[in-house]
């Protein structure tokens, strides 16, 4: 199995970033083992995406430091002792695994805290991400005294920005595992589409998606979404029992061995075809898709393309009659969220909202300000597209009826919104499709193989599985 890419990458990154920050001293903390409910039994684990970027190790543990002043790089981390081996087996030891990554020097956990020491007493910048781990921010609070709760004001914006601006440009041999990642989660997509069978509970499906992924050496991104209740945006109950009839939402993708994640969704009738009405709005999820897709462009800000799909998803249920007025006045105002409440992709990569914990105001929006607006506000990524970057398209149709009935009550948006239509349809659920994609300098490229999604093919799947 390999995990790891060349020698050099991970060489050639450190040295772009040692370049881009120019001076301090960078501390990286990588993933400790996370026990579920004793020391011993702990969940799978996952290294932290920024230390895998740089340095490739999947192993609990690990800290590591970059100290551009001094040019040096040090690893930390403790071998395994003869009782870890009889337990667990045999491990490479740390210099080792340094090795594999080209840093030259490995120290025991114990050295560390003479390491941070002098430099604080050098009265180097320390340079460190905003951490989202709590035991990562009790470690830094015993290297360098910053308490947990100081580390959301106190995280270097400069080492954010630098490592922001190095990952989001995917090179050809991630795309290469991007790609393999999304082969394998339209694999569970289209296992799910042949699967999923009136009388069966949600988590059997669930259990057929990641039966796929783990037989393909790999595990889930994310927690699997497998639901009759597709209008929840991120449903991770799997108890109901599915009937004849319903929709269907499946949101789930492949992290592969090198960690790169897959995202996509689909919708699917539980019966042989999709009702008229399930059809008439299915059909508009994807000409939103579309809308979307055609306004990519390097250099264009991935904003246009979320308000092509909100107008393209609001121009089509006034054809249906479910909603009126101007369309640009009604997605100023934010109606067309009651439908659409959501943003219409994020950043994908070692994560599947790539780059999250470094913040969204980085990743997705270069330091502007996101809008505080219903709907608006849940859109991740805004920027300006930049050839490299790889991203998903999910827009999708929810009828929430909860949402509804809030809005009707406050008389919101009631020159926008035809109640009566709408409330014809409280039990409709949710629809959504969604790709993955790259940006290259001629348009956006589909990532990985076409998953079914038109409705001659998600139809012709269910007439012989369904
Ligand atoms: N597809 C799952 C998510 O975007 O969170």
């Amino acid at each position: 199995m390999n995990t790891m890419f060349s020698k050099s990458t991970y060489v050639n990154r450190r040295k772009v970033l040692k370049e881009k920050l120019g001076k301090g001293l960078i501390l990286f903390l990588g993933n400790d083992e996370s026990p579920m409910n004793y020391t011993d039994n702990t969940y799978h684990f996952r290294q932290d995406s920024t230390f895998l970027y740089y340095f490739g190790i999947q192993h609990p543990g690990l800290i590591a430091i970059i100290d551009i002043d001094n040019d040096k790089e040090i690893i930390f981390g403790d071998d395994f002792t003869i009782d870890d081996i009889v337990f667990m087996g045999p491990k490479p030891k740390i210099f080792e695994r340094a090795e594999q990554c080209g840093v030259k020097t490995a120290m025991k956990t114990a050295d560390l805290e003479k390491v941070i020491g002098d430099a604080v007493a050098q009265k180097q910048h320390i340079h460190f991400l905003p951490l989202y781990r709590p035991e990562n921010k009790i470690k830094l609070q015993d290297l360098i005294g910053i308490r947990p709760a100081e580390v959301k004001m106190k995280y270097s914006v400069d080492l954010v920005k630098a490592v922001v601006s190095q990952r989001e440009v995917k090179t050809d041999e991630e795309i290469r595992q991007l790609t393999q990642a999304v082969d394998i989660s339209v694999d569970m997509h289209v296992a799910a589409m042949k699967f999923a069978k009136p009388g069966m509970t949600e988590v059997q499906v669930a259990a057929e998606i990641h039966r796929i992924a783990l037989a393909a050496g790999g595990n889930i991104s994310f927690p699997i979404i497998a639901t009759i209740n597709g209008q929840t945006l991120h449903n991770h109950y799997h108890g109901n029992t599915i009937k004849e009839g319903d929709l269907f939402l499946i949101d789930a993708g492949f992290e592969n061995e090198m960690m790169y994640a897959g995202d996509l969704s689909s919708t699917i009738p539980i019966a042989k075809k999709f009702t008229v009405e399930q059809k008439e709005i299915y059909q508009l999820t994807l000409d939103a898709h579309r809308a979307a897709v055609y306004s990519l462009g390097v250099g264009i800000p991935f904003r246009n393309a979320h308000l092509a799909a909100c107008k393209t998803i609001f121009d089509g249920l006034k054809t249906m009659g479910f909603t009126k007025g101007n369309t640009n006045d009604a997605i100023e105002v934010g109606a067309h969220a009651l439908f659409f409440p959501c943003g219409t992709g994020h950043m994908m990569g070692l994560d599947v909202h790539d780059m999250e914990d470094l913040g969204e105001v980085w990743v997705g929006y270069d330091g502007q300000p996101k809008s505080m607006q219903f709907g608006l506000k849940s859109l991740r990524l805004a920027k300006r597209l930049q050839t490299g970057h790889v991203f998903t398209i999910e827009p999708g149709i929810y009828f929430i009826p909860e949402l509804m009935d809030l809005w009707r009550s406050q008389n919101k948006f009631n020159d926008f919104i035809i109640w009566e239509k709408v409330n014809e349809y409280r039990d409709f659920g949710g629809i959504r499709n969604e790709e993955d994609y790259l940006m290259t300098e001629s348009g956006a490229k589909l990532l990985g193989k076409q998953k079914p999604m038109t409705i001659e093919e998600i139809e012709a799947i269910r007439l012989e599985f369904g």
